[in-house]
């Protein structure tokens, strides 16, 4: 990984090489740490954080199911981001901001560790590529509601996630999809899926899943398009007969599925619903949607 000048670290700007935690750091060892993936983008009035509140207020949200608390405002936090990447000079970014149990005290029970915090920015690109993927639904189901907070984005979750993508990788497939405990379609290891099935859009409802921002993004633009979307519970074998499907998140913005285990989506290509949400959703981060300039933050 290439090294950014500084990280911000329990409210300061230390060096890259310098960002060290102790190996008894609680977090290491038992996964209760809560974090979040922004994007920064380049726009015509300089670089600006897409939806920066709403990230940073579902980092307090995730905190909350854990009983960490910050030692932080949401608004220290804000400020903080966009004065590291001023302070790193970058046009634009992935942004990982996070909050973890810290050293102190080992025990599950993470009361009285201290709660350290660290934003951390870099250059990323689209995390899945830009062209149409192969998806295979994995062995493994996504972790059940009643097993944690599954709307909560906790470090330990994304062991679930971890599996899930080396058995999709061992397959040769790019990436993997989720079913619920139900045997519902519920998301990828790192984003939500849609699908598109006469000209209407769905998506897994609430329960199982994160609920994006961007899927949220998402629900609030289709209107402007004339799509109508709704979440719906669905079955694994409509989402292999949709006439589109793609998955949304942060870090892979809008990615097309070619391919679910051995069936084509749409003959492997970028279907054109996908295509238009794809269009809009890049010109909104890129500042180029006046009615949407009120979730960018410059
Ligand atoms: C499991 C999971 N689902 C969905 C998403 C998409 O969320 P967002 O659109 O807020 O990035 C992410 C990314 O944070 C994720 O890790």
């Amino acid at each position: 990984m290439k090294e950014i000048k500084k990280i911000w670290f329990n409210g300061k700007f230390i060096d890259w090489k310098n960002a060290k935690v102790h190996i008894l750091t609680h977090t290491l060892h038992y996964g209760g740490g809560v974090f979040e993936g922004i994007r920064a983008y380049k726009t015509e009035k300089g670089t600006a954080v897409f939806r920066l509140k709403d990230h940073i207020r579902r980092l307090f949200y995730s905190a909350s199911c854990l009983e960490m608390k910050i030692p932080f405002s949401q608004k220290e936090l804000e400020k903080a981001v966009l004065n590291l990447i001023k302070v790193n000079k970058l046009e634009e970014c992935y942004i990982r901001p996070i909050a973890f149990f810290g050293y102190g005290k080992m025990g599950l029970n993470p009361k009285g560790v201290p709660v350290d915090t660290g934003i951390i920015v870099w250059p990323w690109e689209a995390y899945l590529g830009e062209r149409p993927i192969s998806v295979k639904v994995s062995k493994y189901i996504r972790i059940h509601p009643r097993s944690t907070v599954a709307d909560a984005k906790i470090c330990g979750h994304y062991v679930n996630s971890i599996l899930a993508s080396l058995e999709a990788q061992k397959a040769g497939f790019k990436e993997s999809l989720f079913l619920d405990f139900e045997g519902f379609v519920a998301e990828g290891p790192g984003e939500n899926i849609f699908m598109v099935k006469n000209k209407k859009l769905f998506t897994p409802s609430c329960g199982s899943i994160l609920p994006g921002i961007t899927r949220d993004t998402i629900f609030k633009i289709a209107g402007d398009l004339g799509i109508e979307a709704r979440e719906k519970k669905i079955t694994l074998k409509e989402l292999k007969q949709a006439d589109e499907a793609f998955f949304a998140g942060t870090a892979v913005e809008i990615c097309p599925v070619a391919k679910i285990d051995a069936d084509l989506i749409n003959k492997g290509k970028i279907g054109e619903i996908t295509q238009r949400i794809k269009n809009l959703y890049q010109k909104i981060v890129h500042g180029k949607e006046k009615k949407y300039l009120y979730w960018l933050q410059f």
